[in-house]
């Protein structure tokens, strides 16, 4: 389960919420380096990680203990749709009370304690008698005595007068109105006859001789217990306030949060959740169904923090006791456009008790699965609850959406057993049990989990956030084509990096998002891609292409065996492309347009380097040539003597000093005389023969000193320079 507990401060930010200070980074930490082990959680995982039970539990307990029942066309019932609204309106709501009705007359009495703690809560309820008298809010009030059965004057103790009796309840009207009457003659200011044992709700029923002087009520049977424990312990005195409400209004509560582009309502699809506000009779109703107000409005808070492209109402509906009687007067008022604009409507009635053998089901009026059942079990497998079972029911405000078409479900913590096999749910449906507490005035703090509750908020709150945001699909394909598996794919939506998790065999992912504009990226084998500035604004595709093909560079300047003569200026010239990722970077030797080096003679390599945004590189390399301006002052055949030097002059455009010769060089080679083939090995000119290169006037004069014993052959002459020409002259020697 989502324990949202475990999480720090909750600041809110555009398109969503960061998380600070999580402390449990179980995001892929072991796959992902150090610096991106702080990436925030999915949609799903950070709404359903901030719902937090003990924020329903508060609601529940204002609804049930500072409220009390809230019995249908009551002012408590009013009330309960009032706190409803209240708090919702603190969240940013449009909030409307629905009156409908009238309803069936409702008598009731409001019985409190100005010195004791009352058990369940200090609010009380038990039927009022018309028999008795209506006393109006503030009542009567006095202390107890217990008189037993009532039928005979030792059963009334003697300071009965100007006392609250309590009396049992006898099922048999003749005794009821003795007990009454023996009381008012023991100067009774009002009479409770409660059910002595066993598990009943409050009584309702008249005399035959009305008491009008006083007030005359029903109490359950566990009104009975606490009283009389109470007075086992002292004196207690208790406040009775009789209440006749004829033919009164029901009321619902209705809060709608508008979609972004839609703030009057009248496009955005609708997603809805629903409780009932009311109670039936001495019940305070924490768990049927303060709970589902509770889990309501902590889904409305958490959901509240985010821009959604959906239309989000909470629904609190009176008179569900009375027979769906709110639901039917709210679904009554949707127009046919406005109920094709619903996605559907989540009802929880009875969304956590303790009792044991109580489990959570998805109830539907014909037993079959839908949308909304679906997104329960959806929601359920993501965070790993796997006890959501579907089956048959109707008997709550669900009903009423199904009957004008609307996808619903009842969620409901319950001991339900469905049909045995061959019998399904559709259409048999099952049968259940309810918790001792259900109906009776015993349904009261005790009977809420929070546990269950967190429960429901992760499985019904879960399958509404993830309705309410934006479905995306992102699709990861190469440049080829090809879908990428596993591809994990982040979104930045505008409060940092977020890990939506990876891609299917597919190809896809599927995520919710809020209103907002994000980045997406992908890593796909050291390939980045980046889709910037998506737009997402109602469900809509995402394709993320993975560029694995690397940039190309076309280089002008210097081409590959290029010659510049020494100091000439040549400008680099060379670009990159890449129409996938785009070029991230383009760099050559020297930049694009800047001077090629040609200072220094000899070879020079010139690389061109390129990357893309997806991370592909390429390089490319050059190499060119920087040579002196060579002039020779020597023609390519000359006659010389063998023994003597023949002078060789040339001139490189300017004193270079006297190491302008490459190393081992001059050579001369044997060749023969007409084809100037070469008939043995080159041999350095260097030596014993002192032949040496000297500058003088602007010209170089290299001295070759002949050997004897080449006279009448041919020789070859080359002159290799530091620069990396070779220069020649065939000499025939005489
Ligand atoms: N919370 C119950 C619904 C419920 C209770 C369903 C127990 C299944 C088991 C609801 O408030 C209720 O009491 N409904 C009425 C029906 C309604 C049409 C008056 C009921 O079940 O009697
Ligand atoms: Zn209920």
């Amino acid at each position: 389960m989502a324990a949202a507990l475990a999480f720090g401060t909750v600041s809110a930010a555009v398109g969503g919420v960061q998380t600070q200070g999580s402390s449990s980074a179980d995001v892929s930490a072991d796959v992902l380096p150090a610096a991106t082990s702080a990436l925030l959680k999915d949609y799903d995982r950070e709404i359903v990680d901030q719902f937090d039970s003990a924020n329903s539990v508060n609601h529940i307990r204002h609804l049930a203990v500072n409220i009390g029942p809230r019995l249908n066309g009551t002012p408590q019932e009013r009330e309960g749709a009032e706190y409803i609204g209240g708090i919702l309106k603190s969240y940013g709501f449009e909030v409307t009370y629905q009156q409908w009705g009238p309803v069936s007359t409702k008598q009731v009495a409001k019985v409190t304690s100005p010195n004791a703690d009352l058990p369940g809560g200090p609010n009380w309820q038990m039927y009022a008698s018309a028999s008795g008298k209506f006393t109006g809010n503030t009542g009567v009030e006095g202390q107890v005595v217990y008189a037993k059965t009532g039928q005979s004057v030792a059963d009334f103790p003697a300071d009965t007068a100007g006392k609250v009796v309590l009396m049992d309840y006898n099922s048999t009207a003749s005794i009821r109105n003795t007990a009454v009457a023996n009381a008012v003659n023991h100067g009774a200011i009002a009479v409770i006859l409660a059910y002595p044992t066993g598990n009943s709700a409050p009584p309702s029923f008249t005399l035959t001789a009305s008491q009008p002087e006083i007030p005359v009520i029903g109490g359950g049977s566990a009104h009975y217990t606490w009283i009389r424990d109470l007075l086992d312990k002292g004196p207690l005195t208790l406040r009775i306030a009789t209440n006749q409400y004829a033919n009164p209004m029901g009321t619902n509560v209705i809060g709608i949060r508008h979609a972004v582009g839609d703030p009057t309502g009248t496009a955005a699809p609708i997603v809805m959740v629903g409780a009932h506000i009311d109670t039936v009779l001495g019940a305070p109703g924490a768990h049927d169904d303060a709970s589902g107000n509770g889990v309501s409005l902590e889904v409305a808070r958490v959901l509240s923090q985010y821009p959604l492209d959906k239309e989000l109402r909470i629904g609190g509906f009176g008179g569900e006791e009375g027979g769906l009687l709110g639901a039917r007067a709210y679904v009554n008022t949707l127009t046919a456009a406005e109920k094709a604009r619903f996605v559907g409507e989540w009802q929880m009635d009875m969304v956590g008790t303790p009792y044991e053998s109580a489990r959570l089901w998805a109830l539907t009026p014909n037993g079959q699965s839908n949308f909304v059942v679906q997104e329960a079990y959806n929601a359920a497998a993501r965070v790993g609850f796997d006890g959501l079972r579907n089956c048959r029911l109707g008997q709550s405000d669900h009903q009423a959406f199904y009957d004008v078409g609307i996808p619903s479900s009842l969620f409901i913590w319950l001991d339900y057993r469905p049909p045995t096999p061959p019998a399904v749910c559709g259409p048999t449906g099952g049968t259940y049990v309810t918790e001792p507490q259900y109906h009776r005035p015993t349904d009261t703090m005790d009977n809420i989990s929070p546990e269950r509750l967190q429960i429901t908020l992760d499985v019904v709150g879960g399958a509404v956030a993830h309705n309410a945001l934006n479905a995306v699909t992102v699709s990861a394909a190469s440049d080829a084509g090809q879908p990428l598996a596993g591809a994990p794919v982040r979104a930045d939506c505008g409060n940092g990096p977020r890990d939506l998790g990876t891609t299917g065999a597919d190809g896809r992912l599927q995520a919710v998002l809020p209103h907002a504009t994000c980045d997406f990226t992908t890593t796909v084998e050291g390939r980045v891609a980046t889709e910037r500035n998506v737009s997402i604004a109602g469900d809509r595709a995402v394709k993320m292409t993975v560029d694995f093909t690397k940039p190309t560079i076309s280089l002008t300047t210097p081409t590959d065996g290029a010659v510049f003569t020494l100091g000439t200026a040549a400008t680099a010239s060379y670009r990159c492309d890449d129409n996938l990722s785009g070029v991230a970077t383009c760099a050559g030797t020297v930049p694009d347009g800047s001077p090629l080096d040609t200072s220094t003679v000899g070879f020079h390599e010139f690389t061109v380097k390129a990357a893309d945004n997806a991370g592909n590189s390429a390089d490319q390399k050059a190499t060119y040539q920087v040579v002196y301006p060579w002039h020779a002052s020597f023609p390519e055949t000359m006659d010389g003597k063998a023994g003597s030097a023949v002078p060789i002059k040339f001139s490189l455009g300017g004193d270079h000093g006297t190491g302008v010769i490459a190393s081992g060089y001059p050579v001369s080679r044997p060749v023969t005389c007409d084809t100037g083939k070469a008939t043995g090995p080159a041999e350095p000119t260097s030596g014993p023969g002192n032949s040496k290169l000297g500058y003088e006037d602007g010209q170089y004069n290299y001295v070759w000193k002949t050997d004897r014993g080449w006279s009448d052959t041919c020789r070859q002459f080359e002159l290799k320079l530091d620069d990396g020409s070779s220069h020649f002259t065939t000499v025939t020697l005489k």
